[in-house]
Formats: structure tokens, C-alpha cells, sequence
């Protein structure tokens, strides 16, 4: 396949010579939902599925940008003096906040480039094709430009990117999942100190299936905006009745009984309540992971989503649909919504022996109750963004 695309990118562009090959994955969060911004643990991985880029550095201040995702849109161009947020620069928007961020944190980019990019990760799936296209800058940026950075800071860059010129208002999660993922490891990061560590994904003959509700995810921007901003008024009321905090992330569950009855406002309290009580779960459930207690592990997940669908309301018809119908289907440890939600995919632990029943009967289920084709995936989890080398 890189040979394939090394040979479009040399006939789009005209190009002859070297050219260098980089690649990002997706990411699919196995438990620790809407805890990133709380100030609270996510235990996601990288996948081996992802965004390609095919580059040659430029001699003058240009940069020329082609998605084969998006042929009809054919070729962006910008210079490095116009580094604005314009509409119709679409998708490109993303690698050039990153550009834009980059250059604002004090790196030297003084030349432009080519690009083209191909993904295969389904687009606005809530896989985070955007995190993967941030990062695949990112690194490509750092080779290019021979810029002395570690993957980390470019992790808080591009997240830099996606808040501050995309103007959407994400956690960490994504971006470190994506850059720091690790070959058949999951990532327990802390988001309030950055702190994390690698736990091996050994699911004892079990595999992750990720399904697709192919619900197109409508105003899912703001109500993601809306549920932040409930976590923060929940944080305030309790502060200014004496509690001291400044994240969610940072009451235990029995702490937070104590004090809940301080916030009077039935919506927040159900946000806070899913915030702490996620958080929880997911410090638990990466412990049972790593004593072999895959069964433990699933039962957290079932609960994640009972909490994400009740407390948290971001599931909808089609997740919860398509959560339930695995729930009944034969071989399931656990499954749960993944992601910001309102759409988007599921995740599920199945045995491996049913995964193709499992793929089946979901799937007909699904199909009777919403009318839509969900899309299936047995995940393998692959390494964070990277070089793959020169061609
Ligand atoms: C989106 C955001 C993440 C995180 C999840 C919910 O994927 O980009 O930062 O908040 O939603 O867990």
C-alpha cells in the first residue's frame, strides 16, 4: 500500500527522488469516559489502523496539503505567513493549526512542503481521526524540521491546536493515546499530572470488537461543550461551600457522597456524580486487568455505559441500541460506548470463539431496531505516531 501511495504523491505533485513516509493511528478508550477534562484517569490505546503521509520538504514558504479522503476537495495551499483558520480550507484546517501552534511555542519552521495524507480510520466514527492527523503533523514536523521536541509536548501542542484554532474544547485523551500508544498496551494516564503507564492487553482468548453505530454524530461539538461546563459548576458550588478542589477527578467516591448534597442542581449533580464515579471505576478496572480478572474488567465497562447513558446522557438511541444488543449476544465480557458519544462507536470484549456470531447477531439486532448498518472491527492495538521510513 505505501508503495502505491509514494506513487501518487509523486504524479499528484510531480515529484521525482526521496520522499518520506509517516504514519498515525486512531484510538479506542476502553474505559475512563468524559474523566480527560475532569481532571480524572483514561485507560485508551492506539490502533493499528490510522492516517498515512506521504511528504517532501519544500525550498520556499508554501505548503500544498491532498487527503485522498477527500479527492473532491482536491489541493489546499497556504503559506507559512497565512497561517488562519479559513473554512474552506476544510480538513486541512487541522495540520495547520498544528503549523500554526508549533510556530507560536518558539519552533523554527521556516519552509513549507507537500503532503498528501490517506486515513483509514472511518471519518467522525469517534475513533479521532483529528488527533491522528494532529499528531502525524506533529512528527512530521519534528523530522523535517530536525526540531528537538518529545513526543509528550507534541501531544499538548497538537491538543493545543484542536482547542485553540479548530476551536474545539477536548481533553487529553486522544492526542496522548494517539502520539505515546504502544503495541498490545493500553495506557493508564492520570490528566491532571500527566503521569502514566503501559498495561499489557491480555483479554485470556478474548479479543476488542469495535462496532460502528454509523449515527452521524448531529451538534455533538456543543453538547460535549455543555457537559464541561456542567463538571465546572459542580466544582464551583462545591469550592465555594469549602471543599477546595479543582477538578472532579480529584474526589473519591466516598469523599464525593459526603459532600454532594452541596450541589442543588439536579443536571449537574448527575454529570459530577458520572465523573467521580467513572474515575473510579476505571482505577479499578485497569487493577483488575492487570491481576487476569478480564470478567471484573468487562462488568466495569457495563457499568461505565449504564453511567454514561443515565448520569452523564451522552449515549442516545443508536448506542444504546447497539450496547445492549452485544450485552445479549453470546461470548460478551463487557461492552460499552466509546468516545465522546451522541454516536460513534462501540466497544466490546468478546470471547474469540463468538466473535463472528457476536458480529452477526448484533448486528442484525442493531439493524431491526435503528434501520442502520453497524460496521464492525476486531482491534489490534499498534504503536503511536511515527516515521516509517524513506522511499
Ligand atoms: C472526545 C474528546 C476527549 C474525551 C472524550 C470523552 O474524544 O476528544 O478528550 O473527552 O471525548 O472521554
Amino acid at each position: 500500500m505505501i508503495k502505491g501511495l509514494v506513487q501518487d504523491f509523486k504524479t499528484l505533485f510531480n515529484h521525482s527522488g526521496a520522499v518520506e513516509v509517516f504514519f498515525s493511528p486512531g484510538r479506542v478508550n476502553l474505559i475512563g469516559e468524559h474523566t480527560d477534562y475532569n481532571g480524572g484517569f483514561v485507560f485508551p490505546c492506539a490502533l493499528d489502523f490510522g492516517t498515512y503521509a506521504v511528504v517532501k520538504r519544500r525550498d520556499d514558504n508554501i505548503f500544498r496539503m491532498y487527503s485522498k479522503n477527500f479527492e473532491k476537495l482536491g489541493t489546499k495551499e497556504f503559506s507559512l505567513d497565512k497561517l488562519i483558520n479559513t473554512p474552506s480550507d476544510n480538513w486541512a484546517n487541522y495540520p495547520k493549526g498544528v503549523i500554526k501552534t508549533f510556530i507560536d511555542a518558539g519552533y523554527k519552521i521556516d519552509k513549507g512542503f507537500d503532503v498528501m495524507f490517506f486515513g483509514n480510520i472511518p471519518n467522525g466514527a469517534g475513533l479521532s481521526s483529528s488527533a491522528s492527523i494532529e499528531l502525524l503533523t506533529s512528527v512530521i514536523l519534528k523530522e523535517i524540521f530536525k526540531l528537538d521536541i518529545d513526543m509528550v509536548e507534541m501531544v499538548k501542542l497538537s491538543q493545543k491546536a484542536e482547542n485553540e484554532f479548530i476551536g474545539v474544547n477536548c481533553g487529553i485523551m486522544d492526542q496522548f493515546a494517539i502520539g505515546m500508544g504502544k503495541k498490545d498496551n493500553a495506557i493508564l494516564l492520570d490528566c491532571n499530572t500527566l503521569e502514566y503507564h503501559y498495561a499489557p492487553v491480555e483479554l485470556d482468548g478474548a479479543s476488542i470488537v469495535i462496532a460502528n453505530t454509523n449515527k452521524k454524530r448531529g451538534l455533538a461539538d456543543s453538547k460535549y461543550n455543555e457537559r464541561r461546563s456542567s463538571c465546572e459548576a459542580a466544582v464551583k458550588v462545591l469550592n465555594e461551600n469549602g471543599i477546595n478542589i479543582k477538578n472532579l477527578g480529584e474526589l473519591s467516591v466516598e469523599k464525593f457522597n459526603e459532600v454532594k448534597h452541596f450541589i442543588t442542581d439536579e443536571e449537574q449533580l448527575k454529570r459530577a456524580t458520572h465523573a467521580v464515579t467513572e474515575n473510579e471505576r476505571t482505577k479499578t478496572a485497569v487493577e483488575k486487568l492487570n491481576s487476569g480478572d478480564v470478567e471484573a474488567f468487562g462488568k466495569l465497562m457495563d457499568q461505565s455505559h449504564i453511567s454514561l447513558r443515565d448520569d452523564y446522557e451522552v449515549t442516545g438511541f443508536e448506542l444504546d441500541s447497539l450496547v445492549e444488543a452485544a450485552w445479549e449476544a453470546k461470548g460478551v465480557i463487557g461492552a460499552r460506548m466509546t468516545g465522546a458519544g451522541f454516536g460513534g462507536c462501540t466497544v466490546s470484549i468478546v470471547k474469540d470463539e463468538f466473535i463472528d456470531e457476536f458480529i452477526k447477531s448484533v448486528g442484525e439486532k442493531y439493524k431491526a431496531k435503528t434501520g442502520l448498518t453497524a460496521d464492525f472491527y476486531v482491534a489490534k492495538i499498534g504503536d503511536g505516531s511515527r516515521k516509517l521510513g524513506d522511499f
